[in-house]
C-alpha cells in the first residue's frame, strides 16, 4: 500500500489539492494500492481564506491541522517545521506531497527530506528569476528537496534542468489547477455574485492584489490605485481584497472611489463566476493568470516579472508591471478592442492532470 501524505497551507494550495485528493481516492476505488492522509498546516486560517474553500471544492475536512497561523517568514516557516515532523514520523508515509510556492510547501518538503521521506513537488519548475519574492526562495528550494518535479508546462522542465535536477526526476503533467477549473465551472453557474453585486457580464474589471512587492510599500499601493482610478472611470473595478490589503490600505490611508468596489475576500465559486464574466482582469496572483489564460479572459499582471511565462506566450495574460501609464495605456487597449485576441490552451491544461499525477506516484 501507498501511503501519501497531501499537504495544504494557504489559498492558493486548495484549488491544486482538490482534484489530487479525487484521484487518489478514484485510483484506490479501482482497486490500486495507494491511500491518503490530509494536512493542513494553518498558514491560512480564516473562513473566507480556508474553510470556504474546503466546502466549495469538495474537499474532505484535513486528518491534521497543525494551526500554525501568522507570522513572518521564519516563524511561519519554522512553526510548520515544528509541528510537521511529530506528525510524518508518526505517520510514516511513502510520499509527501506538496503544491506550489507557499512558505507551508518548503516547510515540509524540508521535513521530508531530512528523514528520508520521498517529496513529490506539484508545479516545479516555475521560476520569475527574481529573488525578492519569497516565493521564488520557496520554488527553487523545493525543487531541490523533491525527489519527484510534476510540471505544468515545457519551460518548468527546461528551468529544472539548467538547475542540474537529473532528467529521470521531471515528468510534465500539466496544470493541476485546471482540473479543478474545469471541474467547478458549471456548478459556478448557481452563484449570484453578478446579482448580489448588481453587475452585468462583460460589464466590470475584476482586480487582486496580495504580493508583499505590490501592497506592503504605501507609494508603490498609492502608484497602483491611481492607475486603477482611471480604469474605474471607464467601468467598475470589483476589488475582493485580501486581508493584508485591506490592512495596508487602511494603515496608509488609502480610499478609492465608490466606482472602486472593495468587498471580502470570496470563495471559490463565486470568484470564478466573477472573473469569468468580467471584460478585463488585473492582478498580481499567479493562479488568475493562469485562469484567465484557460478561459480567454484578458489578464493584466501588475508586475514586473513572471514565473508563467506560458500565460504570456500562449495565453491572454500582459505583464504591465506598476507604472501608471503603462497599467492605464494596456487597460484601456482591452476595453477598446472589439473581441478578445486569439488564445490557446497550453498543452496539457486539460483537466486530468490530477491523474498524470496518481500514475507518476504509483509508477516511480
Ligand atoms: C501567502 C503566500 C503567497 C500566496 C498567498 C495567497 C507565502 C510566502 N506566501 O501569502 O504565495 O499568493 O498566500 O493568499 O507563503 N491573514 C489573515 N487570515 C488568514 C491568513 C492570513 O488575516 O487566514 C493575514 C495575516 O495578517 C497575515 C497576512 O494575511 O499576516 C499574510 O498572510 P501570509 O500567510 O503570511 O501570507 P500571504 O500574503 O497570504
Amino acid at each position: 500500500m501507498l501511503k501519501i501524505l497531501n499537504i495544504v497551507g494557504a489559498r492558493p494550495n486548495f484549488m491544486k489539492m482538490a482534484p489530487i485528493i479525487a484521484a487518489i481516492g478514484n485510483a484506490a476505488s479501482r482497486g490500486a494500492e495507494i491511500s491518503q492522509i490530509l494536512v493542513h498546516t494553518g498558514q491560512h486560517y480564516d473562513e473566507a481564506m480556508s474553510a470556504s474553500f474546503f466546502r466549495d471544492l469538495q474537499m474532505p475536512p484535513p486528518d491534521i491541522n497543525l494551526e500554525i497561523g501568522s507570522g513572518t517568514h521564519a516563524e511561519q516557516t519554522a512553526k510548520v517545521m515544528l509541528a510537521f515532523e511529530p506528525v510524518l514520523i508518526e505517520q510514516k508515509p511513502d510520499w509527501v506531497v506538496v503544491v506550489g510556492d507557499v512558505n507551508s510547501s518548503l516547510a515540509c518538503a524540508l521535513v521530508a527530506a531530512k528523514l528520508n521521506v520521498k517529496v513529490a513537488h506539484v508545479e516545479a519548475g516555475l521560476r520569475s528569476f527574481d529573488r525578492a519574492m519569497p516565493e521564488e526562495i520557496n520554488r527553487i528550494l523545493t525543487d531541490q528537496l523533491a525527489d519527484l518535479l510534476l510540471t505544468p508546462s515545457a519551460d518548468a522542465d527546461a528551468n529544472l534542468l539548467k538547475e542540474g535536477i537529473a532528467e529521470e526526476k521531471i515528468v510534465r503533467v500539466g496544470n493541476v489547477m485546471i482540473d479543478t477549473l474545469f471541474t467547478q465551472l458549471e456548478r459556478a453557474q448557481s452563484s449570484v455574485i453578478l446579482e448580489q453585486l448588481s453587475l452585468q457580464p462583460r460589464g466590470f474589471a475584476v482586480l487582486t492584489l496580495h504580493r508583499p512587492s505590490n501592497v506592503d510599500n504605501a507609494a508603490t499601493l498609492r502608484q497602483i490605485f491611481s492607475a486603477i482610478e482611471r480604469i474605474a472611470v471607464e467601468l467598475p473595478v470589483i476589488f475582493p481584497a485580501h486581508p493584508r490589503t485591506q490592512a495596508r490600505l487602511k494603515e496608509f490611508g488609502i480610499t478609492p472611489p465608490p466606482q472602486v468596489r472593495i468587498i471580502e475576500p470570496l470563495g471559490y465559486r463565486d470568484f470564478l463566476k466573477l472573473w469569468s464574466n468580467s471584460r478585463l482582469a488585473l492582478t498580481d496572483s499567479g493562479g488568475l493568470q493562469e485562469e484567465t489564460t484557460a478561459l480567454g479572459i484578458p489578464c493584466l499582471t501588475l508586475r514586473e516579472n513572471t514565473e508563467r511565462p506560458i500565460t504570456i506566450e500562449q495565453g491572454t495574460n500582459r505583464v504591465v508591471g506598476r507604472e501608471p501609464s503603462r497599467i492605464i495605456a494596456a487597460a484601456l487597449e482591452v476595453l477598446r478592442a472589439e473581441q478578445n485576441e486569439p488564445r490557446r490552451i497550453p498543452d496539457l491544461w486539460d483537466g486530468h492532470t490530477a491523474d498524470r499525477i496518481v500514475e507518476a506516484l504509483l509508477k516511480f
